[in-house]
């Protein structure tokens, strides 16, 4: 269960040049006003966490958004593994009204291994209501919404390929759509110190750089349809703007949408169970405006 499809991916090692420079310190820049988008099509799942929740929330269904089971290393509470991030510079993404919703932070540790999975370190989010078979995510036409932010105390290594959000077909053979970032395995071609998003055979169809800073804002529409992919963008709290086509997608599986981080080990062909994982990890990123409307009739809420 929960497979994630990794190991049709050649497994070739990652480029091993050096860590980009480090980012600038926290606090070094404040946004100004942010989070006056406004959400504008029927909302299929909200992951927008409120502003008075408490991390034991997520822990159980009656009061968590997401599923408090999993996807994440056994050991592990919810509660232990998400962070509310503080601080006039987290500020609020584009679709986080402040008085309303708070940002929240996803974390990995050593303890972060799922089931036998003990190549990867792994901590997913799934929207409470998000079946594996039959979800409203997974028919009509849809758009995930999501901002991230990077923190520099936690900071990802970039040295190594991360998923952060994504589609994951009904039976795991493949994923719809990858959100990642870092040195992906077997593309050494492609920077890895970019915000990516590969289509389901994970050719990359569009991709921008990482900010240090800024909140960035992401919308990927699917359409289950005409199985397509079309990919919006902005940062601050700028409104999205298009900025791929409508591409050729295989979305058919069904499956779940998954928040979070996923990191890929380096140095072997199996990275589902093998590999190399530093010791001692504390890395996280941080999340906000998470949610998926229903983009009939070409809504998109900008
Ligand atoms: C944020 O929420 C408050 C309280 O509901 C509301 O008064 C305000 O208009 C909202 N701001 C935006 C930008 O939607
Ligand atoms: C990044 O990952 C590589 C490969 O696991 C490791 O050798 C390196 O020490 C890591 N760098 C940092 C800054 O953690």
């Amino acid at each position: 269960m929960h497979h994630t499809t990794t190991t049709f991916l050649a497994g070739l090692l990652a480029s091993t040049a050096s860590l980009a420079a480090a980012a600038p310190p926290r606090g070094h820049h404040v946004h100004a006003i942010a989070g006056s988008g406004t959400v504008k099509c029927p909302l299929v799942f909200d992951g927008r966490v409120k502003t008075a929740a408490e991390l034991s929330e997520f822990d159980s269904y009656g009061t968590s958004l997401f599923n408090p089971d999993y996807v994440k290393g056994q050991s592990l509470k919810w509660s232990e593994i998400i962070k509310f991030p503080t601080g006039a510079a987290v500020g609020s993404s584009r679709f986080d009204n402040e008085t309303l919703h708070k940002p929240f932070e996803v974390t990995i540790s050593d303890a972060s291994i799922f089931q036998t999975q003990k190549g990867f370190r792994r901590a997913g989010l799934q929207f409470q209501g998000d079946t594996n078979s039959g979800s409203p995510g997974s028919k009509g036409i849809k758009t995930i919404h999501f901002s991230v932010k990077w923190d520099a105390q936690r900071a990802l290594n970039l040295t190594h390929e991360y998923l952060n959000v994504w589609h994951e077909a009904g039976d795991y053979s493949a994923n719809q759509f990858n959100f990642e970032t870092g040195a992906i395995l077997g593309q050494s071609s492609l920077p890895k110190d970019t915000w990516k998003v590969l289509d389901r055979k994970n050719k990359q169809i569009w991709s921008t750089p990482i900010l240090k800073t800024d909140w960035q804002n992401f919308a990927i529409t699917l359409n289950f349809d005409k199985n397509t992919l079309q990919v919006y963008y902005s940062k601050g709290d700028e409104p999205l703007k298009s900025v791929t086509s409508a591409v050729s997608n295989d979305n058919s599986g069904g499956g779940q949408y998954q928040i979070g981080i996923l990191k890929k080990p380096t140095g072997t062909s199996d990275v589902v169970n093998a590999g190399y994982q530093e010791s001692r990890l504390n890395e996280g990123l941080i999340y906000g405006g998470l949610f998926i409307e229903d983009s009939t009739g070409a809504c998109v809420s900008l």
